[in-house]
């Protein structure tokens, strides 16, 4: 698939859920947001389906995201039922990594080739600040896991105010020299604002390389993060929600009500 930009478009985000067990403090309000109901959720046959259509209309990288995709439950299931889908080349996903010791080999063997981690510092009592009660060991012992489980290579996220060279900043980007993570510095987006930016070490951002459709977990293809476009795969139906959604797929970002919680970032 091509856009109107002539963009190939051959990467998919999917959220597979709005819920999180952390409130990271660029995120989320502190007390948490109102949750979609179960039924606006799409099934984990429906994220096949519109993944499977995707696919075949040529995405060849997909990510689950949320919320947190390690607290949707049954989320090893729905991970081994879309690593069945032929043509998938890079499968990844982006979790805050609490859950990953429980889940990492789980997930491996279910066919999940790798993991990007958010860290925003390496100082446990920030971190329990930022996230608004997480448990930095937690997030370390996830990465042992993950390593243990071969989900590399493994990336951290991490969320910065303005510059890449601040003390949380450095002492993340060193403690993924010593093991091997890659460091990708995300300036901290207010996505109401238009205050968007590129990924440092990443690919996110930059409007004329971008190659994204995001899936939310209520079932709107999104063509842009920074965009209020979306096109409902029920009641498109998938083929020409995604479609649509290429087709509108706009140059360069903008402004957007969505929240990062629901979009996955
Ligand atoms: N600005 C930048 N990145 C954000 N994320 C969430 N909220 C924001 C924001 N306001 C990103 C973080 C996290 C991922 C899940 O989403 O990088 O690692
Ligand atoms: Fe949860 Fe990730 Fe948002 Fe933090 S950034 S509150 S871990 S979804």
């Amino acid at each position: 698939m091509q856009d109107r930009f002539n963009r190939p478009i051959t990467y998919l985000r999917i959220s597979v859920t709005d819920k999180c067990n952390l409130r990271c403090n660029y995120c989320m309000p502190a007390g948490g947001v109102p949750l979609l109901r179960h039924e606006d959720v799409l099934s984990f046959e429906e994220v096949v389906a519109f993944t499977q259509a995707a696919v075949q209309h040529g995405i060849t990288k997909v990510r689950l995201t949320g919320g947190e995709p390690l607290v949707r439950r049954g989320i090893v299931a729905l991970t081994g039922m879309l690593a069945e889908i032929a043509g998938i080349h890079d499968f990844a996903m982006t979790t805050n990594g609490t859950h990953l010791e429980q889940f990492a080999h789980p997930l491996a063997n279910a066919g999940l080739k790798r993991v990007n981690v958010s860290l925003d510092t390496m100082d446990p009592e920030r971190y329990r600040r930022i996230t608004r009660g997480g448990d930095i060991e937690a997030v370390f012992r996830g990465l042992e896991a993950a390593r243990h489980a071969g989900l590399t290579p493994i990336k951290l996220n991490c969320v910065i105010e303005d510059s890449p060279d601040a003390s949380d900043a450095s002492a993340v980007r060193a403690f993924g020299a010593t093991h091997g993570y890659e460091v990708r510095f995300i300036r901290r987006m207010h996505l109401a604002s238009g205050a968007f930016s590129t990924v440092i070490g990443g690919t996110g951002g930059d409007c004329e390389q971008c190659n994204r459709l995001r899936l939310s977990c209520d079932g709107l293809v999104r063509p842009c993060l920074f965009s209020n476009l979306g096109f409902n795969v029920r009641t498109l139906g998938p083929v020409e929600a995604l479609q649509q959604a290429v087709a509108a797929k706009p140059a360069c970002g903008a402004t957007s009500n969505a929240a990062f919680h629901a979009v996955g970032g």
